[in-house]
């Protein structure tokens, strides 16, 4: 990865910064996108005493529409090309709430954040001739894509992960229709999952998200987290892999599971109907296109 330039999103913690530091290590020039500046600097001078490359933090909250062309303009101030992008933050809400642009918060950054991140760095993506997009899906991806209920408008389960699920479902949609629209350019799409594993945001998930039933043995699995999950390097590797490996180079619309295995698609994300109305929405909510 010597002399490559990687974007990670949520770079800054969890499975993105041990992500990052894979890539880090492996000789790239690394980008930590995280919303928190503080976080992101001591994160970036964390990885730093890793890397060979370059590593720097670009505060950015990526659920603002304006902040995803501000981070895109600042990375092509600074590279003239970009090899990989790692798509990997990610978050849930227990409660419906709307971003400044009016966009569900879940939906946002889960998968209008992909979407329209790609878009914006398509050209320095493009430059690189054979450059990579990663995106990180979880939780239980395999329901179906409601078209009418993409944004929670007409019913919103945040508890029991609902919208989590069905959001990630509607990122492994989009990006099967992007690798598609990609195809013979030079530029991958693939999705990775990670895995349950230890990380800052699912000890943060609070205790009105899991199901009545669950609830008195929340505390428990909380204390027996770093002994349940896995460890945040093993949760990276699939990301890693598909970001660096030769193997990987030319694999384009597949889907690897936490053991850096290509599975199987779960129906619903392959729907070509549910496709459509999640790349739409896409379309029409950032006013981007793969041009
Ligand atoms: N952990 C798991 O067990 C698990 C399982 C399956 C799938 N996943 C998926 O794996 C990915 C990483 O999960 P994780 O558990 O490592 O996450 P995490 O611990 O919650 O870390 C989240 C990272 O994303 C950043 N972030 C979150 N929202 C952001 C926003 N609006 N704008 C900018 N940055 C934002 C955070 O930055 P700040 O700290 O500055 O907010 C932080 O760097 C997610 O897509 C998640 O859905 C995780």
């Amino acid at each position: 990865m010597h002399g490559k330039t990687v974007l990670v999103t949520g770079g800054t913690a969890g499975i993105g910064k041990e992500t990052a530091r894979g890539l880090a290590r492996l000789g790239a020039n690394v980008i930590l996108v995280g919303r928190n500046p503080d976080r992101a600097r001591s994160a970036a001078d964390e990885l730093s005493r890793e890397a060979t490359g370059q590593v720097m933090a670009l505060p950015t909250d990526l659920s603002d529409l304006a902040g995803l062309r501000r981070l895109a303009e600042q990375v092509a101030e600074r590279y003239d090309r970009l090899d990989v992008l790692v798509n990997n933050a990610g978050g849930m809400n227990v409660e419906r709430r709307l971003t400044r642009d009016g966009v569900e918060a879940t939906f946002a950054v889960n998968v209008l954040a992909p979407y329209a991140l790609t878009c914006l760095l398509l050209p320095l993506l493009r430059t690189a001739g054979r450059a990579r997009a990663v995106n990180l899906t979880g939780g239980l991806p395999d329901g179906t894509i409601d078209p009418d209920n993409l944004q929670g408008e007409k019913v919103f389960l945040g508890w029991t992960f609902t919208q989590y699920n069905h959001t990630k479902t509607a990122l492994m949609a989009m990006s099967h229709r992007f690798a598609s629209r990609l195809e013979g350019e030079g530029v991958t799409v693939n999705v990775a999952y990670p895995g349950h594993a230890y990380t800052p945001g699912n000890q943060a998930i609070p205790m009105r998200a899991f199901p009545y039933l669950y609830r008195p043995v929340v505390p428990v699995i909380r204390l027996l987290g770093p002994l349940l999950l896995s460890d945040v390097a093993k949760a990276a590797r699939s990301s890693v892999y598909l970001a660096s490996s030769p193997e990987a180079e030319e694999v384009t619309g597949a889907y690897f599971d936490a053991k850096t295995r290509r599975a199987p698609w779960p129906s619903g994300a392959l729907d070509e109907w549910g496709q459509e109305a999640v790349w739409s929405l896409c379309e029409r909510l950032s006013g981007l296109r793969p041009e």
